[in-house]
């Protein structure tokens, strides 16, 4: 059986190279001038859990991505990451969370805010082409009806 602790070890695959490390006790502080590394949890994260638990649908290097419901820019800002040959078009209809995302925008070239209602897909049509993706997480009761019209109208 696995000792409690090596459920804490995660080894971090990055451009070819291993890298051990280490669940943080003390979250934010540092001991030495060692690294600190923010991990999406699955079980909390929308996103991780896709990338983690939905082996049937990969994100590539050079998707466009349409963001629905992009607040202020937490989780848009990893699918940038992502997809860093890509464009990110995130659309959010909170002037409040825009003012945020435009702040997490103005440091990515590849994230495109957009202040806009996505229950109509229409809005933003000049603004998004197709794309290889639609990532939604707004919390409406008619939510499954905007990804329908999203997907019907986005998707390549
Ligand atoms: C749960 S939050 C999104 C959090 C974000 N996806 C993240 O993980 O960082 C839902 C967001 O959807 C936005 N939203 C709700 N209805 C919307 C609509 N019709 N059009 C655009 N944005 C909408 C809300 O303003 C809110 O910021």
């Amino acid at each position: 059986m696995k000792p409690d602790w090596i459920i804490y070890f995660f080894i971090f695959i990055s451009e070819g190279s291993k890298r051990i490390i280490t669940k943080n006790l003390v979250p934010g502080i540092k001991v030495y001038d060692e690294k600190l590394i923010n991990i999406e949890n699955p079980f909390r994260s929308k996103l991780a859990a896709l990338v983690i638990k939905v082996s049937s649908i990969t994100i590539k290097k050079n998707y466009n991505v349409l963001y629905l419901g992009a607040a202020n820019g937490t989780t848009p800002s990893h699918v940038s990451d992502i997809v860093a040959d890509g464009t990110v078009f995130a659309v959010e209809f909170s002037p409040r969370a825009m003012k945020d995302l435009i702040n997490v925008a103005s440091s990515r070239m590849n994230l495109v805010p957009i202040l806009s209602d996505a229950s109509n897909q229409k809005n933003y049509q000049n603004m998004v082409p197709s794309v290889n993706l639609i990532y939604q997480d707004v919390a409406q009761r008619d939510q499954a009806g905007f990804a329908v019209r999203n997907a019907e109208f986005y998707l390549k």
